[in-house]
C-alpha cells in the first residue's frame, strides 16, 4: 500500500512539474554558465503608451530608448520554444556569423547541430573573430514563415522599411561595438545587455575582442562615462538605436532575439 501511495505521489509531482511555466522557452541556462551579469540602466525607459509622434519627436533622430509593454509576441514566443523550433527547423542549414566588429566570417551547419552542440557559454579566452553564432543572417526563405509571425514594434521612421533578423545564442555571447542604420531589437527569451555610444564618440574597443572581454577589461574604466548608455533588456522589452549609434550586445542567458532594421 505504501509503495502504491508513493508511486501516485511521484506521478502527481512529475505532472505538476511538467505543467510549470519554466519561462525560459526550454533554453536552459545553468547558474554557473551565466558568465556575465545584468547591469544598470541609464537609457530612458518608456512604457507602451509612448505614441508614434512622441517617438519621432523625442528619440527617432536623437537618442536611444527602451520600451516596455509594447510587444505583443505571445505567438512568436511560443513558436521559438526550443522543442518547437527544433521540430520545425532542425533539418535546416543555418549560417553562423563571427562575433567581431567588421569582418563577419560565415560558417554553415544544421540547426539541430547548432542547438545541440553550439549554444554553450562564451569562453573568456575566445576571440570574437573565432566565435560563431546565429545572428543577422537568416536570408534562408524557410525562416520567413517564422518571421512573418513576428509583430514588430509599433513605431516607424518616415521613408524607412523594416527588415527582420533573428538570432539565438548562449550566455556570454554578443556582438562587439559596431554601427549601422537605425532599428529596434527585442529579446524574446533570455535577457540581453546593451551598450551604446553616440555617433561622434568612438568607444575604446578592439574589433576582434568579444563583448565579454570588453566587459571584463575596458568597462570598469568607462562605466561612469556619461557617453556610455546601457541597459539590460528583459524578455518582451524593446530597445531603439538611432542611426549610426555605436552599440555592443551581451546575452546574459541562452537567448532568442530579433532585430528590426529600418532602411531608406
Ligand atoms: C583573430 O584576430 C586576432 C587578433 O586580431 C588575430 O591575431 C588572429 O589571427 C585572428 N584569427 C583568425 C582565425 O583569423
Ligand atoms: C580581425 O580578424 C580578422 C579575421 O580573422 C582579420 O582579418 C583582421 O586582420 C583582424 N583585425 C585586427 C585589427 O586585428
Amino acid at each position: 500500500m505504501r509503495i502504491i501511495q508513493c508511486f501516485v505521489l511521484i506521478n502527481m509531482c512529475s505532472l505538476w512539474w511538467a505543467q510549470q511555466p519554466h519561462n525560459d522557452g526550454e533554453w536552459v541556462t545553468k547558474d554557473r554558465d551565466r558568465v556575465a551579469k545584468p547591469g544598470p540602466c541609464n537609457i530612458v525607459v518608456q512604457d507602451g503608451s509612448l505614441t508614434q509622434d512622441e517617438f519621432l519627436e523625442r528619440y527617432a533622430y536623437s537618442k536611444p530608448v527602451v520600451i516596455k509593454g509594447a510587444s505583443h509576441n505571445q505567438l512568436f514566443k511560443s513558436r521559438t520554444r526550443r522543442s518547437v523550433l527544433l521540430n520545425n527547423y532542425g533539418h535546416m542549414t543555418v549560417r553562423l556569423s563571427s562575433a567581431n566588429s567588421y569582418s563577419y566570417a560565415k560558417k554553415d551547419m544544421s540547426f539541430k547541430d547548432y542547438c545541440n552542440h553550439h549554444i554553450h557559454p562564451q569562453q573568456l579566452s575566445a576571440l570574437g573573430n573565432e566565435t560563431f553564432y546565429l545572428f543577422g543572417d537568416n536570408s534562408h526563405e524557410e525562416w520567413q514563415n517564422l518571421l512573418e509571425l513576428y509583430e514588430p514594434p509599433p513605431y516607424s521612421l518616415p521613408h524607412h522599411l523594416p527588415a527582420y533578423s533573428f538570432g539565438l545564442a548562449g550566455p556570454g555571447t554578443g556582438v562587439p561595438f559596431h554601427f549601422h542604420g537605425p532599428g529596434f531589437a527585442e529579446t524574446i527569451w533570455g535577457r540581453k545587455r546593451w551598450f551604446m555610444y553616440p555617433p561622434d564618440v568612438e568607444p575604446k574597443f578592439h574589433p576582434n575582442c568579444t563583448t565579454l572581454q570588453w566587459l571584463m577589461e575596458v568597462y570598469p574604466d568607462v562605466k561612469d562615462n556619461p557617453n556610455l548608455y546601457e541597459c539590460t533588456l528583459q524578455p518582451g522589452e524593446i530597445v531603439y538605436f538611432p542611426d549610426k549609434w555605436w552599440h555592443a550586445t551581451l546575452n546574459i542567458d541562452s537567448s532568442v532575439f530579433i532585430s528590426t532594421f529600418l532602411s531608406p
